[in-house]
């Protein structure tokens, strides 16, 4: 291998973003500016959403002309509905979410115009419609997990609100509301992690919106990315108990396997996100009165970071509470697609806009040249 190669392309800057600021040494993540956790404090998911894709949080009036245009954009075209009981309801959920996505792409006309495919502002409505359709596709697979019908979107819930009340067909306590509310903003966007490069890598040939999308729910699917959220309710699971934690990690590490929900490709402190959904999943605790999933949550926390010197991510504290709220693991990571779309989109038209198509180098290690013989 030579020198200058950098697996994994650590280290390595490969273009320039004005939409999120990752900074490891302060411990801090900005969307376009503003501090994550202050954002998760104080905005809905939908202003969020607008501040990513159009670079300034929305007045007032902008943000009722938003929500407006995304309500209209929530119920589903039959067609999904019809390719929803087609896939085998045994898929991973990841799976039948990328698929129905790759669908959506197949009814937008608007594709077929001279420029549709990287034209700015058709994205921007494409983008728009995704985020719309996301939560209603996503509670539809829940659903239909457990046997249940799809309850059709409400157009009086707010985006959080809905989706809670189309996955589990109740009005949801307001403490679940908030924790979902944050949950989502801070999956929202992450610089050019592993599927938002993947998305940018597709949109720098100039395919279309969707087929990046795509692309990048692959990318997310795994559990060194998004999967990790999901893969950390299964360690849960396996733990079972707090006063298991010892026995199970002595396991786990002389296994040489990795403890899901811990490391960080960019923070190796902390990730910036964990205090924010660590307290909301706080409150969930209270809520549901589970005191056993924060005696785990510490103890395997305190044993791996005292052993290992490496902390909990997002998908540590998100995983538990998306559990609480009453969501099957396997939904985990698809909750994650319907948060991380917005920041997609925000790079694929950014990449867009000021476009080099990606394409590294390699250095080949392979055989010398050498011929077919004639005989
Ligand atoms: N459990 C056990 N060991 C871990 C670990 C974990 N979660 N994360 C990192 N390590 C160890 C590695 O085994 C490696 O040890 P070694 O040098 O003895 O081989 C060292 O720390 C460096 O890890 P590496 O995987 O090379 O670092 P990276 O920057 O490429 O990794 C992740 C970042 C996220 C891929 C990695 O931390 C990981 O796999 N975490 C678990 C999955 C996860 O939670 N992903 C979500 C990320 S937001």
């Amino acid at each position: 291998m030579t020198d200058d190669i950098r697996k994994g392309l650590a280290g390595v800057v490969v273009d320039e973003t004005a939409i999120s600021k990752v900074n490891p040494d302060t411990n801090s993540l900005l969307y376009r500016g503003y501090p994550v956790q202050e954002l998760a404090a104080t905005q809905p998911f939908e202003a969020v959403a607008h501040l990513l894709w159009r670079g300034e949080l929305p007045t007032e009036d902008e943000l009722a002309e938003f929500v407006k245009l995304e309500r209209s954009l929530r119920p589903l075209d039959d067609r999904t509905v019809a390719l929803l009981e087609t896939i085998p309801g045994e898929a991973h959920p990841m799976d039948i979410v990328r698929t129905v996505v790759s669908q959506l792409g197949t009814f937008d006309d608007t594709l077929h115009r001279p420029g549709g495919w990287t034209d700015r502002e058709l994205d921007f409505g494409r983008a728009v419609y995704l985020f719309a359709q996301l939560p209603t596709i996503v509670a539809a697979v829940q659903r239909r997990r457990r046997g249940l019908e799809p309850i059709p979107p409400r157009d009086d819930l707010d985006y959080s609100r809905n989706f809670l009340w189309m996955t589990f067909g109740e009005d949801p306590d307001a403490v679940v509301v908030d924790a979902f509310n944050r949950s989502m903003i801070l999956y929202a966007e992450h610089s050019f992690n592993a599927s938002t490069f993947t998305a940018r890598v597709i949109a720098s040939t100039t395919s279309d919106l969707y087929s990046a999308v795509v692309g990048a729910i692959g990318a997310l699917k795994g559990p060194l990315h998004g999967g990790a959220n999901e893969a950390v309710m299964h360690v849960f699971d396996e733990i079972g108990d707090a006063e298991n934690v010892v026995t199970w990690l002595d396991e786990a590490l002389s296994a040489k396997r990795k403890v899901m929900g811990f490391g960080h490709r960019v923070y190796k402190n902390g990730d910036s996100r964990v205090p924010t959904m660590k307290a909301a999943l706080d409150t969930l605790v209270d809520h549901f009165d589970r005191p056993d999933v924060a005696a785990l949550y510490d103890a395997l926390e305190s044993e791996f970071v005292s052993r290992k010197g490496i902390y909990p991510n997002l998908d540590y504290p998100s995983g538990p509470a998306y559990n609480l709220m009453g969501f099957d693991t396997e939904m985990f990571t698809p909750l994650f697609i319907a948060a991380r779309v917005t920041g997609w989109t925000a790079h694929i038209m950014e990449q867009q806009a000021s476009n080099a198509l990606i394409r590294p180098l390699s250095a080949y290690n392979g055989p010398d040249e050498r011929h077919v013989s004639a005989g």
